[in-house]
């Protein structure tokens, strides 16, 4: 069993995989106490309450009751209520029925019980009764008769629990949510890093270091998408901890909407770390009886550094997140038309690329943007999802046939959540985007956002894209999203209600994703926002792959796939082989560099391929057996950092190595070529140290403990942006 409840010493005990996880009831208010998070430890002997400080000063207030308020702003307590006297982060902000925002929640009752439970309207990950034990510890705030939840699952195959929240008003009267947060976590000690992902458009997930302070380091999105400046993840860190060595704990939110991550070195050397949605422009009414479930946050340990916890995080994304029938699958090789021929093309143009594809082995055509209404820029039509038989001659069935004679596949573009100001859907319907009445919404790239909380537009988009979908041999779906939320406002909500805008929207973005699934099971979604702006454990939930960033050109994708690959699986980065010189940076790099960067992810093209060079188009098939043979390793074996461009300035490389440890691949990237340089060594890392290994192309063996501790030597790369592939097999 993974959590256990010592009754007489009252704790709970939570054991996963080589991580445990410890909950004190103390004194006789029972209040929840934070005991430890790390490393897994036995469970007995064990002094909990000297570990809470419950002997020393101040006390806890059954001895000490004059000090109650220091006893609050000191307890590292499982989960922080606003209002008594605990001044560090809140996760839970109320407004009871008389405009008081005081709550305090004590222990009431638990369960444990074998398997994990799903989110109610939510994603969240999943796992088997032989893998995961929950814990919910029910809690109550006697004075407003609340009851609140605290949900635990512990995985015992991974260094992994997850947390959420359900908030229950058992009163007769109305009680304001203003925040429920899913996690808070009081750490021993501020000597921590905490690193997290930031970025723009066309540069995501960026890796920013900082120290924790004596204050508050927030990350977070006000933006409606947890968005392409900050990522709903961060991990605290010691202070020495690198890729391979220290203790790292990795906190990531199951949700695609605003997020907050706050960090905070409290006045006695503690630090708290809450994670959940985002208290701005968050608010909830909950009627008597109605209970509100918080999105779950993931949280993962590792004794063995940042790749430890990459790895960690890769495994149960891989198999307890990501679902549908391409989870354990190879993908299709698309071709995609947005950077071959953005709004400008037609039948002919498409079935001309999908002709010199089929020849060259790529696998599926997927049309982008520019197929329905009157499309041909990005300044109309959004909702008018009806094809475009004046581009698309023949309609789209014909298309799609004519591409399947040529033996592809076939994709399509779509941005459901969207309207354009000159499209008939808002002509019919203006009160259908969100907005706030007698003010003109804030265009973001000339289009507006549906108001997703009216089940009315949610019917219609979703027969819109049921009808699409099923009137042609459609297996391929990238569901775009490309503003952020403004002008919260909405026609169908009463006032009471214009609060919950945001997490209704959200909700109501995860119902159309399920249905959409569900209805089409056979159809792959790529999730995409502008790019990667949805990157997300919770779209993961819904579309195994996300777009990963509009930036295709290989030497930024080596610094947005790292950082992406922080907590992301490779199988799940969207990436393509697109033309040069590059459309985002006019950068020129090798068409054979394009394709090694590519294939630490989806891989497919995203160029004009019968515009291309010839010497470039020549490499295609090669690059597409590439992928072949190498996708099952890449898409479920474990991935190494091995050297970091943005940290050396001159070359980056990575390995990803087979579960068994047979079979290797080795990417190195050259960036930059150093003058009067010739070679250079690299390690490689999770290896079988007795294993023997050959280099498939040399047939040159090794020991594995030579490949990893006295390194690889990599020589003949001349000149910048080149790259090369290194296989090692396991001898038998
Ligand atoms: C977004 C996506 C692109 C492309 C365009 C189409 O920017 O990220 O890949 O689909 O929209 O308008």
């Amino acid at each position: 069993m993974g959590i256990k409840f010592f009754e007489e010493k009252k704790f709970f005990k939570l054991d996963a995989k080589d991580t445990s996880y410890i909950i004190g009831i103390v004194d006789e208010e029972k209040f929840l106490g934070h005991v430890y998070f790390g490393k897994r430890i036995p469970d007995e002997p064990l002094d909990i309450s000297s570990l809470l400080r419950l002997n020393e000063p101040p006390f806890v207030p059954s001895k000490n009751n004059r000090d109650r308020m220091s006893f609050y702003d000191s307890f590292p307590t499982e989960y922080s209520t606003h209002g008594l006297g605990d001044f560090r982060e809140s996760c839970l902000v109320i407004r009871d029925s008389n405009g008081h925002s005081v709550c305090g929640i004590n222990y009431c009752s638990h369960i444990i019980y074998r398997g994990k439970p799903q989110l109610e309207g939510l994603p969240a990950t999943f796992g088997d009764k032989d893998l995961c034990t929950t814990l919910e510890i029910t809690c109550c705030d006697k004075v407003l008769n609340l009851e609140v939840t605290l949900v635990y699952t512990a995985f015992e195959n991974l260094d992994v629990i997850t947390r959420s929240v359900r908030v229950k008003n058992n009163s007769d009267k109305v009680i304001k949510l203003e925040k429920v947060l899913s996690a808070c976590v009081d750490f021993d000690g501020i000597d921590y890093d905490i690193i997290s992902l930031h970025g723009s458009w066309a540069r995501e997930r960026r890796v920013q270091r900082m120290p924790v302070g004596l204050d508050k380091r927030s990350i977070n999105s006000i933006r409606g998408e947890s968005s392409h400046q900050s990522n709903p993840f961060i991990a605290l860190m010691d202070k020495d901890a690198n890729d391979d060595y220290g203790n790292v704990y990795g906190f990531n939110l199951v949700y695609s909407g605003n997020f907050t991550a706050v960090v905070e070195g409290g006045q006695f050397d503690t630090t708290r770390v809450v994670m959940g949605i985002h208290p701005t422009n968050f608010e909830w009414t909950l009627a008597p009886g109605e209970e509100f479930t918080a999105p779950e946050v993931v949280m993962v340990y590792s004794d063995k550094g940042i790749g430890k916890m990459t790895r960690t995080f890769h495994d149960l994304y891989r198999n307890h997140l990501i679902r549908g029938k391409y989870k354990d699958r190879k993908r299709p090789v698309l071709i995609n038309s947005w950077e071959a021929t953005y709004f400008d093309f037609n039948t002919e143009k498409l079935l001309s690329i999908a002709k010199e594809a089929s020849k060259l082995g790529i696998e599926m055509l997927v049309m982008d943007d520019g197929w329905f209404g009157k499309r041909n820029s990005d300044n109309c039509s959004l909702g008018d999802w009806y094809v475009n038989e004046e581009k698309i001659k023949g309609g789209l069935k014909y298309l799609v046939d004519e591409v399947n004679k040529l033996g592809l596949e076939f994709g399509i573009w779509f941005e459901p959540e969207m309207i354009s100001p000159d499209s008939d859907l808002y002509r019919a319907h203006p009160d259908w985007c969100i907005h706030v009445p007698n003010r003109t919404p804030v265009l973001c790239r000339n289009q507006y956002v549906l108001d997703l909380t009216n089940d009315e537009v949610v019917e219609y988009v979703y027969s819109r894209l049921k009808d699409i979908l099923s009137g042609a041999n459609i297996t391929y779906v990238k569901w775009d999203m490309n503003r952020q939320l403004s002008d919260l406002g909405s026609s169908f909500l009463p006032k009471e209600k214009q609060g919950e805008i945001q997490h209704r929207y959200v909700l109501a973005v995860y119902k159309l994703l399920d249905r959409i699934t569900k209805e089409f099971p056979h159809v792959l979604l790529e999730s995409c926002s502008g790019g990667g702006a949805r990157f997300d454990p919770g779209m993961l939930y819904y579309s195994p792959q996300i777009w990963c960033s509009d930036n295709t050109d290989a030497i930024e994708r080596l610094v947005i796939q790292h950082g992406t690959a922080i907590v992301y699986p490779l199988s799940a980065i969207g990436a393509h082989v697109s033309d040069c010189p590059n459309h985002i940076v006019g950068r020129t790099t090798p068409f054979e560099t394009r394709g090694f960067i590519a294939l630490a992810g989806t891989f497919g093209y995203e160029l004009d391929i019968t515009r291309i060079s010839e010497e470039d188009r020549k490499m295609i098939p090669g690059q597409i057996k590439m992928y072949h043979k190498y996708n099952d390793l890449i898409r479920t074996g474990d991935y190494y950092r091995i050297a970091n461009y943005t940290e050396n300035h001159q070359y980056d490389c990575w390995a990803v190595v087979s579960k068994d440890k047979a079979e290797v691949l080795v990417t190195y990237i050259q960036v930059l070529q150093r003058p009067n340089y010739r070679s250079r060594r690299i390690y490689l890392k999770g290896l079988d140290e007795n294993a023997v290994y050959r280099n498939t192309e040399t047939n040159q063996a090794y020991t594995g403990s030579a490949l990893m501790h006295a390194g690889l030597n990599i020589i003949g790369i001349h000149g910048d942006f080149k790259g090369k592939l290194i296989h090692l097999v396991k001898e038998k």
